[in-house]
């Protein structure tokens, strides 16, 4: 049944020219029928390359879609489950953030990447985790507006000494913030010749006890590493599954077993089959928007 789905999957995307682009955090068989998995930045990075191909199924959350169909607009992006948002993406809207670069008319705007177009179309430029120390360094001035991960914009301010005025106070993402410090302390304990790698989403009480802090990219070039044979991760449970896929030798240990991002798993291969033969759902971003949201992403492309 799962391999006829497959071999269906391949068949279409043969015939409409397609190509699969999923994130490190969908589930196993996504990401092994993916063209290609990555992070939030190489998956931009890739969407922007990929000439040769007329469709983009994007296997991830709405953001992520939105930012390839801004980036390559004359591709047609599909998204197979149009319910699959990001929570933080939404965290932060419009009128909010026009209100605060009215207060602060000369400061520079960083979205992150995980932030909805028309709220991108606001920024100066923007960033994803792996990249926002060099995006907010790459700026004039002492201070910048952030927008909506508090924990991202505040490790961007510590790593380069600027002050970050931050939009909501309390943007965050549900699943990082799940993340305790009794959890790095009990994971010590129970793995003690284990290193500890954290996101840059979680809470700064995680990210001081941890060995290191990287985006889900920068996990996995991070466990090639050969003085490293365990792992403890803490990011959502399915990058662990790539980790493992990847170095079968090492060890990788989830810092919670329940750190899941719903929306991330709702993708399925039969959603992949289906979004491929009727072409849906096509994720559009109106033009005017779109334009001016592709600044702030391009600004980040050049600096990568
Ligand atoms: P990465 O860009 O590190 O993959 O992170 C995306 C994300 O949504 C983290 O929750
Ligand atoms: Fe959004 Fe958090 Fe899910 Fe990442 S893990 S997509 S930030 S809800």
């Amino acid at each position: 049944m799962i391999d006829n789905i497959i071999e269906e999957i391949e068949e279409l995307k043969k015939e409409k020219n397609a190509i699969i682009l999923a994130h490190n955090y969908q589930p196993k068989e996504i990401q092994e029928i993916a063209d290609f998995v990555g992070d939030s930045l190489e998956l931009c990075i890739k969407a922007s390359q990929v000439d040769e191909a007329d469709i983009i199924v994007f296997c991830g959350v709405n953001f992520m879609a939105e930012t390839a169909a801004i980036i390559s607009p004359e591709k047609k992006v599909l998204l197979p489950d149009n319910r699959a948002n990001c929570q933080m993406a939404d965290m932060v809207s419009l009128d909010e953030l026009i209100q605060k670069k009215k207060e602060n008319p000369d400061t520079p705007v960083v979205l992150y990447v995980n932030s909805r177009a028309e709220t991108k179309s606001e920024a100066d430029i923007v960033c994803t985790s792996a990249n926002a120390g060099n995006v907010v360094a790459s700026l004039d001035g002492d201070e910048f507006i952030f927008a909506p991960d508090y924990n991202l914009g505040t490790y961007s301010a510590k790593q380069t000494g600027k002050t970050p005025i931050i939009v909501p106070e309390d943007g965050h993402c549900y699943v990082h913030t799940m993340f305790k410090p009794e959890d790095i302390k009990q994971a010590r304990e129970d793995y003690p010749n284990a290193k500890i790698v954290v996101h840059p989403e979680c809470n700064q009480d995680v990210k001081d006890l941890a060995d290191y802090v990287e985006s889900t990219g920068g996990m996995v070039r991070l466990a090639k590493d050969p003085e490293i044979q365990q792992l403890v991760v803490g990011t959502e449970i399915d990058l662990s599954t790539r980790l493992k896929r990847e170095n079968p030798d090492k060890e990788f240990i989830p810092l919670r077993r329940d750190a899941f991002c719903l929306t991330m798993k709702i993708i399925t291969l039969q959603k992949v089959r289906d979004a491929l033969k009727e072409e849906k759902y096509q994720v559009e971003v109106d033009e005017k928007i779109a334009q001016k949201a592709r600044v702030g992403i391009q600004r980040m492309l050049d600096l990568s």
